[in-house]
């Protein structure tokens, strides 16, 4: 018996990096899983390979930043799997190659950005509330950062809505308790994750020499390691299962004791 079996979970930006590893985890632990992405071939790339596998998956595509299409995406959860019971606000943007620094950074940028990471978790926790309390509960995993909680001049916009989304899960986690939902909200705070979102910072931080970048980036984490995908989806599977259903509000902080230092 899987940890999330006869579950039905949403998992946004889920056609590439934490969102697809989180998507397949969910899988093979028994879920049926709605793999959503603004990039409409990624999701199928990432249903397919579930499928494969010989789990339960179907794509849609969905720009998160929409209200009208979360409904479209609560109902065809609940039509193709039922419940729908967990949603994973994953889907976002770094933002990076424009100046984010707080006397550089433009107000398009600083929109654009929180449009996605901020207003899409706001769009996807509203949408959640009814429709995980009319499957009789559930749990929203909001994939924030280690960089709501650290200063981040240089992804200033980036850290200012990731910190929104560490607070804005407490007020979540409090309304669904206050209202008697059986629905919990907790965060995930990662540090450095190898993604597609992080590799022009590796380049970055070494003149354009991404291999160069990612050991500097490991010998400023005291276990020496960049985490992967995966670590982060032991953790949504973790949040999302009922093994945590004494935890809401919470936030966890998976980056190898980088913030420890
Ligand atoms: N990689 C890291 O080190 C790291 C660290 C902290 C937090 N995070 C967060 O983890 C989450 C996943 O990032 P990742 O590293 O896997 O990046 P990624 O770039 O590999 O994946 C992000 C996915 O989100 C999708 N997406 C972007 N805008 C969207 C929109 N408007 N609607 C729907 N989908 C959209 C992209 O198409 C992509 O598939 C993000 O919220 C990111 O901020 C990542």
């Amino acid at each position: 018996m899987g940890r999330v079996e006869g579950k039905t979970a949403i998992v946004t930006g889920a056609g590439s990096g934490i969102g697809r590893a989180s998507a397949e985890l969910l899988a093979r632990e028994g879920a049926g899983v709605v793999v959503t992405d603004i990039n409409e071939q990624a999701a199928a790339e990432t249903a397919a390979a579930i499928e494969a596998a010989g789990a339960k998956a179907f794509a849609m595509p969905q720009d998160v930043t929409s209200e009208a299409g979360w409904p479209e995406v609560f109902a065809a959860a609940r039509d193709r799997f039922g419940g729908p019971h967990i949603l994973v606000n994953n889907a976002g943007v770094g933002g990076l190659g424009a100046p984010q620094d707080p006397e550089h950074g433009t107000l398009e940028n600083f929109r654009r950005i929180n449009n996605v990471n901020l207003e899409g978790v706001f769009l996807g926790c509203k949408h959640a509330i009814p429709a995980l309390r009319a499957a009789g509960g559930g749990a929203i995993v909001n994939i924030s950062s280690l960089a709501a909680m650290l200063a981040t001049p240089a992804i200033a916009a980036y850290g200012a809505g990731k910190a929104g989304v560490r607070q804005y899960t407490k007020s979540v986690a409090m309304h669904c308790a206050q209202q008697g939902d059986e629905i919990r909200c907790n965060s995930i705070h990662p540090g450095v994750i190898e993604t597609a979102m992080t590799e022009p910072m590796f380049a970055a931080r070494a003149e354009g020499d991404a291999d160069a970048g990612r050991q500097r980036y490991r010998e400023m984490i005291p276990t020496g390691k960049l985490g992967r995908p995966e670590d982060i989806a032991n953790a949504v599977l973790f949040l999302a299962s009922d093994e945590s259903r004494y935890i809401t509000g919470a936030e966890l902080v998976i980056d190898g004791g980088l913030s420890i230092i």
